[in-house]
């Protein structure tokens, strides 16, 4: 998730305007940024790694000429956090004749790329957006456009052409010295919004950006470029050109609220920006995702490394891994790794660390202890740059962008999806499962993110409502079989950390082992049923409960009608989901129900007392 941002004004200077919008999106990525301007016919550029505060000592932002500009902050997808991958990005001219900034994910990038470099364009960077300004470049060059938008420039046409060859998701800038007065903009899926001033037109990734400056602003659409100039703002469709009128709104949130995009807490925003941070994971390359389960097929054991709620991930992910590809592997919580494995991991071990932040101490340590004994390590992280990306031998980026809120939620279930992905790639290259169920995992796992929209439309009022209904209860118990019992694990420690509730997970079939001694009459207890190979068992454990006095909660299928008649109250999920998948949908409805049980019980879900986003002690 970067953020993008330009402006062109009437007068003055705009680099200390876009440095200034830059920073009011610098919770958006911040591991490089970069600013482009235009004067005087010439392109003038800055761009380097490192947060805007350090890149600003080092190289003076606001000290680039001109009226007309645009601006980034990076948060590293495609290519580590370096300089030359640090946008804007240009073509081959030089000097530089076009500028690009982009959030999003360039899903053709890397065919594109070939065809480029096959054409004899030199790329400098490891990033997708880099195919942008070249294929502008290859446009003119080779005349391969059409004025199909019908507007007397030949860079706008040529752009317009070159966005038609992109796949994915994409909130793009461009400019260039070709049309001096004028910036491009275009959108698919990554947001994008115009801000709209006497004196100046704005574009940026969110309305935080411009707050200050304006509060007048158009959202616009997928599927839609838009041109600005001085006194010149046009909306038209990509797919014909044909202009679209619109009209500007008017918003009135605190600059506080427009970082939360209007939702009272980043917990809330990040719940519902799982959707696309779930597409964002389909969108990962071939090649990353084949590199992974090659070293997982052929070592000796697979121990995975994590903390907390990515522990949880890894625990589901060994239920897929072994269902899917039948490969054994050991979910270990770090800092039980060294005592536990210290001695026994080696040269044959493969450990797969999953740590968000890729900076968790515990999860670091671990990775230390297996490295000195030769182990191979892999890494799944959300921040690309980070140590643990460092010392894997390969890793993954799961592209959820910067989550704030400390409870995490959005990158547990891309962990998840990006390890269902990996076990199915494991089995389909160990040939352990039928080309036919492959196929349906696939077709499921691209249904998902429909699914959770689904499920944060019509379920969120439920969850706040339960939370009402069960805000007194002082425990709570979270039950499930087989992978549901990560899936309880981590509704329990989501309602610990953020509600303050005492609460306890167990797999179904242990709770009779010794926690059902707890159960007195009402006793709240949450189980997670998907309708999988252990939905009978779990039926016989709701009833051991509820012959017990429990009150009962169910995560179940939306026509599960026996577990519906059995308890107390219900979430539906809709039907059809795998249970291997099962986890990422049955989850988001635990992560609403500790949200609105924090609101209920007045605590700061963003902030729980005694905890810090990123635990770099050990
Ligand atoms: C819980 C939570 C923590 C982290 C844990 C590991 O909501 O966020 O339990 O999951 O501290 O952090 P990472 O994944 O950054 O290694």
């Amino acid at each position: 998730m970067c953020g993008i941002f330009g402006c062109i004004m009437k007068d003055g200077k705009v680099a200390p305007t876009i440095h200034a919008a830059l920073k009011r999106l610098e919770y958006r990525g911040y591991d490089s940024v970069g600013e482009a301007t235009i004067d005087d016919g010439k392109l003038y550029v800055k761009k380097d790694t490192g947060k805007i505060d350090e890149v600003h000592e080092r190289c003076n932002l606001d000290d680039l000429p001109g009226r007309i500009g645009i601006g980034h902050t990076r948060w590293a997808t495609h290519g580590a956090p370096f300089q030359v991958n640090a946008h804007p990005h240009f073509g081959c001219s030089d000097p530089p004749r076009i500028a690009v900034v982009h959030n999003g994910i360039i899903e053709n990038f890397a065919e594109l790329r070939k065809e480029l470099e096959d054409a004899g364009h030199l790329f400098r960077s490891k990033t997708d957006t880099e195919v942008i300004p070249h294929l502008i470049e290859e446009m003119l060059n080779s005349r391969q456009f059409a004025a199909t938008v019908n507007i007397d420039s030949e860079f706008i046409n040529a752009t317009i052409a070159a966005i038609g060859r992109l796949q994915g998701s994409y909130a793009l800038a461009i400019v260039s010295t070709m049309d001096p007065g004028r910036i491009v903009c275009a959108r698919n899926e990554s947001p994008l919004v115009l801000g709209i001033a006497d004196d100046a037109l704005y574009f940026a990734s969110d309305v935080t950006a411009f707050l200050p400056l304006t509060n007048k602003v158009i959202f616009v659409e997928n599927g839609e470029f838009v041109v600005l100039g001085e006194d010149l703002l046009e909306i038209r469709r990509l797919a014909d050109g044909n202009p679209i009128s619109r009209k500007t709104k008017l918003v009135d949130w605190s600059p506080g609220m427009a970082e939360k995009q209007g939702y009272p807490h980043f917990m809330l925003k990040e719940i519902h920006e799982q959707p696309r941070c779930l597409r964002n994971t389909l969108r990962l390359q071939n090649k990353y995702l084949g590199l992974l389960p090659t070293f997982l097929d052929r070592a000796r054991e697979v121990i995975m490394v994590a903390c907390g709620t990515s522990y949880h991930a890894c625990l589901a992910a060994s239920y897929m891994f072994s269902k899917l590809s039948f490969l054994a592997t050991y979910p270990v919580i770090a800092s039980e790794f060294a005592e536990q494995h210290g001695k026994s991991v080696n040269i044959d071990s493969t450990i797969l660390a999953v740590s968000q932040s890729g900076e968790t101490a515990d999860t670091l340590s671990a990775v230390e202890t297996a490295r000195q004994r030769a182990a191979t390590i892999l890494g799944l992280t959300n921040v690309v740059g980070s140590t643990l990306t460092r010392i894997s031998r390969v890793y993954i980026g799961q592209q959820s962008g910067p989550e704030i809120g400390v409870a995490a939620t959005k990158t547990f279930t891309s962990q998840l999806s990006v390890l269902s992905q990996l076990a199915i790639q494991l089995a389909k290259r160990r040939g352990k499962i039928s080309q036919e169920e492959i196929d349906l995992l696939e077709e499921k796992i691209e249904n998902i993110p429909d699914i959770v929209e689904g499920i944060i439309e019509t379920q969120e009022e439920k969850m706040r409502a339960l939370a009402r209904k069960y805000k007194t209860k002082q425990s709570f118990f979270f039950l499930g079989r087989g992978i549901s019992y990560a899936t309880a694990l981590e509704g329990s420690l989501k309602l610990m950390e953020i509600a303050y509730i005492p609460s306890l997970a167990f797999p179904a079939g242990e709770s009779k082992h010794g926690p059902i001694s707890l159960i007195t009459q009402g006793f709240p207890v949450i189980f997670v049923c998907p309708p999988d190979e252990t939905r009978r068992t779990v039926v016989g454990n709701i009833m051991e409960m509820k012959a017990r006095g429990a009150s009962i909660i169910a995560i179940c299928e939306e026509d599960d009608e026996d577990i519906k008649k059995l308890v107390d109250d219900y979430v539906e999920i809709k039907r059809g989901i795998p249970g291997v998948l099962s986890p990422i949908p049955y989850v988001v409805p635990l992560q609403l129900f500790a949200y609105y049980m924090a609101i209920e019980r007045g605590c700061d879900p963003d902030m729980p007392r005694n905890l810090a986003k990123s635990v770099t002690v050990k």
